[in-house]
């Protein structure tokens, strides 16, 4: 393992990526763990992150020196860099002399692990204000830019390393290189983190949680649950049952996938409740958006425990159903640990959120892993194409993208809607530019239009095509105009009902991905 200490900025969970995508194995622990919790871990590495504090700022968090002490290999980057300097003697200054962004930096590369084979002269990433004016005593200086004496020191012999800049951003033209020369070179790792070697000691673990008890897991038809259903069903086979409600909020042919494609795939035992009825009286004559989520949520609780109270009295007295599948994700597991208190803008409803008194163990084989690894692993697991790139689709489904009440009438229009824009979206190969593409269907507004010689008398519908790394933000996708207008001509001519299609421009924030 390699620790990824986290100084509190954005960086350390991109800094783990960039480790695992040099195929070993990092996790990400909070910067207030004592040092010798971190070495207890056996860490074969240890990486001290970025942050936004100056080093002399009051309470900025610290650093046991012992973990320079241990033999452990280190690289401090940037804020870690500096806390690596402060803590072996050498000199902060507070200078005034911020850098921000891309910036030019000289190398050394005879006397440096870290920089071997890059040019001279390359191009980094810079965020800092302090900088680093002398290497503590035994270091070698190995970079520096026109504004900071030593942007990157060496110490082989006790296998400590600093950079200042970001060499886990792709700003940074060699940083992928640097990184891994510090993995490979200076900590000696081999990179045996592959996905088969996931999927493999998931398969074990799985078995040895689950023995020879049953499992049932939530399927959603979305990438993650998925991926985790594929996975305890390759480790426990029949053991596991899915369930899958089907709540007719589905976009077109989705449901078939999970029905058919999925269950092809992989041969799981599935059970699929058809609950559309349920879902669409309980939803007759609601427009508020957060009262929609909320029966949603509700609705489907009731309906998955109902399942699942089938499926656990169906089972043998010595193999009882005592697991729930739940595909958390990576950064599910930091950002839960970090207990920051993001405000509720939207109560969000996950297949996974289920009641906290089901009398379950929790099998969670994704907890480890980022989602590019989970759509490797579905890949491995010979997942089709069309469920491990899917793009995320929320929990309430078409649900929230009817502005206004949701009917089986209107439902079927913005099926028919979506399914062109995403057809064309692939045709255009546009599916791994575009985080998602929310269509969205403004059922309460009418507008005037003209066809065929007629006055039409319709409904506008809105496409909101995003890019984004992770949600939290993101900005309107610039599609080219030639799609924009295939997807429109297409929608007005083939749904009757839709006479306009219009284009959402607004980032997030201020608005957020979704209308409701
Ligand atoms: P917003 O609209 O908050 O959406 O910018 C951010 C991301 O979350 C998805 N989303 C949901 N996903 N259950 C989910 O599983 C939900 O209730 C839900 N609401 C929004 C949305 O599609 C986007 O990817």
């Amino acid at each position: 393992t390699v620790l990824v200490v986290d100084f509190g900025a954005q960086y350390a969970q991109l800094i783990a990526r960039r480790v695992r995508e040099a195929r070993v194995y990092s996790e990400i622990v909070p910067s207030t763990m004592p040092a010798a919790e971190m070495l207890a871990k056996n860490p074969k590495a240890i990486i001290l992150s970025g942050g936004p504090s100056s080093v002399y700022a009051e309470g900025a968090p610290s650093i046991d020196r012992e973990v320079f002490e241990a033999g452990v290999p280190v690289l401090g980057i940037c804020y870690g860099f500096q806390l690596m300097a402060t803590t072996l003697g050498g000199t902060v200054d507070n200078t005034g002399s911020r850098e921000y962004g891309a910036t030019p930096l000289s190398v050394s590369k005879s006397s440096s692990t870290l920089f071997e084979g890059t040019p001279d002269e390359q191009q980094v990433w810079m965020s800092h204000g302090d900088a680093c004016s002398a290497a503590p005593e035994g270091f070698t200086v190995t970079a520096s830019t026109n504004q900071v004496p030593v942007a990157a020191f060496e110490n082989d012999e006790r296998k400590l390393y600093g950079i200042q800049h970001h060499c886990e951003v792709m700003h940074s033209t060699y940083g992928q290189q640097v990184l891994e020369h510090f993995l490979y070179r200076g900590a000696g790792l081999t990179p045996s983190w592959t996905t088969e070697s996931i999927v493999d000691e998931q398969v074990a673990a799985i078995r040895e949680q689950v023995g020879s008890k049953r499992a049932i897991c939530a399927l959603s038809g979305g990438v993650d649950s998925a991926v985790a259903a594929a996975l305890v069903q390759r480790a426990i086979g029949d053991q596991l049952t899915c369930v899958y409600v089907d709540h007719g909020l589905m976009r077109k042919g989705e449901t078939e996938q999970v029905e058919k494609d999925f269950v092809a795939a992989t041969g799981v035992q599935l059970k699929v409740v058809d609950a559309a009825d349920r879902f669409l009286d309980a939803l007759s004559g609601v427009s508020d958006p957060e009262q929609k989520r909320k029966i949603i949520g509700r609705e489907f609780i009731r309906v998955f425990e109902q399942a699942q109270a089938e499926i656990v009295a169906g089972a043998p007295s010595d193999e009882p159903v005592a697991f729930l599948v739940q595909g958390t994700l990576y950064p599910d597991v930091v950002e839960s640990g970090g207990g920051t208190g993001t405000a509720n803008i939207k109560s969000h409803h996950n297949v996974g959120g289920l009641p906290e008194d089901l009398e379950f163990e929790l099998v969670e084989p994704l907890r480890k892993l980022f989602k590019d690894e989970v759509r490797m692993v579905g890949q491995e697991l010979g997942l089709p194409e069309e469920i491990v790139q899917r793009q995320p689709f929320p929990g309430p489904g078409l649900g929230i993208r009817i502005v206004g009440e949701v009917t089986r009438e209107r439902l079927d229009v913005l099926r028919e809607a979506d399914a062109i824009a995403r057809e064309e979206l692939t045709a255009a190969g546009l599916d791994r530019d575009i985080w998602q593409c929310p269509v969205v269907l403004l059922a309460d507004v009418r507008s005037v239009g003209v066809q065929g010689d007629a006055r039409t008398y319709g409904h506008p519908v809105v496409l909101r095509p995003v890019s984004s790394e992770d949600a939290m933000t993101a900005d309107w996708s610039r599609l080219p105009y030639d799609v924009l207008a295939r997807i429109s001509t297409r929608i007005t001519n083939e749904v009757a009902e839709v006479n306009r299609v219009t284009l959402d421009v607004t980032s997030k924030p201020p608005g957020t991905i979704e209308w409701e």
